[in-house]
């Protein structure tokens, strides 16, 4: 199957089938409520930097689309909404423009549509292992005049996918490592809906790449869409990629774990982000900014006016949290208290991550230096 037919069919999984699972664990997270907050809703600034550019609230849309017209058209519509409303983006793995120049335009749509946001690239590490290097990237990071490049780990995919190639040698540390020297924008680590773990991040930090979109599970499964693509091909992985549907670091867990391994790193929290609510708990967690991906794509393929609409009722449920947290702008929602019960506290534990230490770390209270060594 040609790649861009797997694309398509990956969109149309998506789209038509039920492809969330796990749990985010983002309701053992709770925002401290405050009676007498001292702010009004109209006082609350969301504004951020990223990527060297202001953002007016903490959000992105994570990597998903290209590749052909129609899937250009859905990276337009996104692009055109969230140049309008301030936000920033990623698009879809950029491999099939390498391979298939028509493929361009697919991509490009998205600096047309939105000159002036966040743009950031998609490649596969597994491209890189096989020979792709910073020739390549630079050619995909000028083709839309990106700020940033998203290389994406999506090994739990390609276990289960019917055609995957499970092949993640550690060859790739020293190639980001050389590349990230040269390449003149930043590196985003990107999972793909199976989260960051401390191990993963440290061993990223100590190469000296420090931005992570962590995608944990409790979202889109990529286990989940291999698995119906095993099932229409008959494939004998279809019991086992359902089996392994829940694998994955849960997005609240993987952003505690980011974050502790990686006091200054730049943090997307992604994975199962769904309203307003969530992107302030991932915030108050430990993430600069939340980024959203399939809630986005249903919205975009139902028009731009219902993009705006679901953007505009993220945009208040985030602010509404900050008024009843007290939280006047982003940086102190960052250190607001919070309360981490059930799963989440027993994952704290178990993975001896003390709750003392991260809130430090959290409120950036931590200096600069890593708290694993
Ligand atoms: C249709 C679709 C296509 C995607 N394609 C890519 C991709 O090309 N590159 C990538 O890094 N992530 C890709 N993703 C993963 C998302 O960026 C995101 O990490 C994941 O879906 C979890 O977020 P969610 O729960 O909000 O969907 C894709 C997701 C969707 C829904």
């Amino acid at each position: 199957m040609d790649i861009i037919s797997r694309k398509l069919e990956h969109v149309e999984i998506c789209l038509f089938e039920d492809v969330e699972s796990g749990n985010t664990l983002l309701d053992n997270v709770t925002l401290i409520h405050q009676a007498m907050p001292g702010i009004s809703l109209g006082d609350v600034k969301t504004k951020i930097r990223f990527l060297g550019k202001e953002i007016s609230y903490p959000i992105m849309v994570t990597g998903m689309t290209g590749g052909n017209p129609e899937l250009g058209r859905i990276n337009g519509i996104i692009a055109e909404v969230i140049e309008d409303m301030g936000l920033a983006m990623g698009v879809g793995s950029q491999r099939v423009a390498l391979e298939k120049a028509e493929a361009m335009s697919s991509f490009k749509i998205v600096r047309k549509y939105a000159p002036t946001a966040p743009i950031i690239s998609n490649i596969g590490a597994a491209q890189l292992l096989k020979g792709y290097g910073l020739k390549e990237l630079r050619d995909l990071v000028s083709m839309i005049e990106a700020d940033g490049i998203a290389v994406h780990l999506n090994p739990a995919q390609e276990v289960f996918q019917p055609e995957g190639e499970p092949f993640y040698s550690v060859e790739i540390l020293a190639k980001l490592r050389d590349i990230s020297k040269e390449l003149g924008v930043p590196i985003i680590i990107k999972e793909t809906g199976t989260g960051i773990s401390i191990e993963t991040a440290k061993a990223f930090s100590d190469i000296g790449i420090n931005y992570f979109d962590i995608s944990g599970s409790g979202g889109t499964s990529w286990v989940s869409v291999e698995m119906f693509r095993d099932e229409r091909k008959g494939s004998w992985k279809k019991e086992s990629a359902k089996l392994f549907s829940n694998w994955g670091i849960p997005t609240a867990a993987s952003i505690i774990e980011t974050r502790f391994a990686s006091p200054n790193a730049t943090i997307i929290g992604s994975g199962g982000i769904r309203n307003g609510l969530h992107v302030a708990k991932a915030i108050a967690l430990g993430s600069n900014l939340a980024g959203m991906a399939h809630p986005v794509l249903k919205e975009a393929v139902a028009g731009k006016d219902a993009l705006i609409n679901f953007f505009n009722r993220v945009e208040f449920e985030l602010k509404a949290a900050m008024m009843l947290t007290g939280s006047k702008d982003i940086e102190s929602l960052m250190k607001s208290p919070i309360v981490i019960t059930g799963e989440l506290k027993d994952w704290m534990e178990s993975r001896e991550i003390s709750l003392s230490l991260f809130n430090k770390v959290r409120k950036r209270e931590y200096g600069t230096s890593r708290v694993f060594q």
